[in-house]
């Protein structure tokens, strides 16, 4: 019964989530093409967040020390390249900023990223990073393609530059059948250069998102490791039953 309930549940879960997606519109999404497995991007990913998101963003669920093993860095690598908010490598990553002071500057609190990539993916994440554009009306300076009207700064923008957003605007037939004015995005033009070429900017978002995705399930190569060893030990038993059972009945046949 309990099973059942369970399965309904997600089975409702998967609805929604299906029907948040289809509501949000906006250009398509690229792949992020990011790759768990990869350490060094992982690494640099770590970098990169500590960096860059740590100031705001919190990553609450995850543990310096799990980053050191997952991650493949010393202790020592790890309070020196990485421990910024923190006094003790079993801490997990904190934030700084009052989230009162958060909530007066941006209107919110920066939202805690350790489980983001699981709610909203990661191409979502890969394009949201790199879909800021100028904006004069907006307070920050910037908007976003994919979050109209947010109140996340351009963080990255000595990297990225600044770019401004083309929009084609086209008559469309609205419900009442009344001519209404649709805008499209069309392209991003650059006006002040900075410090990345795209290649190596897109790069660098990649790894970044590729180290949300992985705190957001910093469990799943454990995991992955301990299914082999329970396929191999499946494999073994089974030859030593179908051993075992000939042996049992070569007198009987
Ligand atoms: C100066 C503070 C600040 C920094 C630094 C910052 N963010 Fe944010 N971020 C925000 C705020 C504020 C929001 C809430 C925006 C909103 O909902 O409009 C946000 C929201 C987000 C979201 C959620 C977007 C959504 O669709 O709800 C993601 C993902 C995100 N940030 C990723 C990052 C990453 C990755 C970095 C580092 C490269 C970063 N942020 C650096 C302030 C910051």
């Amino acid at each position: 019964m309990l099973i059942k309930k369970g399965i309904l549940l997600g089975s409702w879960l998967l609805l929604a989530t299906g029907a948040a997606f289809a509501a949000s519109s906006g250009p398509e999404l690229e792949k992020a093409g990011n790759d768990v497995e990869n350490i060094a991007s992982l690494q640099r990913g770590a970098r990169n967040f500590m960096n860059y998101c740590s100031g705001c963003h919190s990553a609450k669920y995850v543990r310096y020390t799990t980053i050191a093993k997952d991650l493949e860095l010393s202790e020592d690598q790890v309070v020196a390249n990485l421990m910024f908010n923190a006094d003790k490598t079993f801490e997990t990553i904190k934030v700084n900023m009052p989230e009162d002071d958060a909530r007066r500057w941006f209107g919110q609190a920066p939202p805690d990223l350790s489980l983001m990539a699981r709610s909203k993916g990661t191409d979502y994440i890969y394009n949201f990073l790199r879909g800021f554009y100028l904006d004069a009306d907006s307070p920050t300076g910037v908007d976003n393609l994919y979050l109209g009207g947010t109140s996340m700064p351009h963080v990255l923008w000595e990297l990225q530059g600044f770019r401004e957003a083309e929009f084609a605007v086209e008559q469309d037939t609205g419900e009442d059948g009344e001519t209404v004015a649709v805008t499209h995005f069309e392209s991003f033009k650059p006006v002040i250069a900075g410090s990345m070429s795209a290649e190596n900017f897109d790069a660098f978002v990649r790894d970044t998102v590729n180290f949300l995705e992985y705190i957001s399930e910093p469990i799943r190569s454990t995991r992955r490791v301990l299914g082999t060893w329970v396929l191999m030990f499946l494999i073994f038993f089974y030859i030593i039953a179908s051993m075992l059972k000939k042996q049992i009945w070569k007198d009987v046949s």
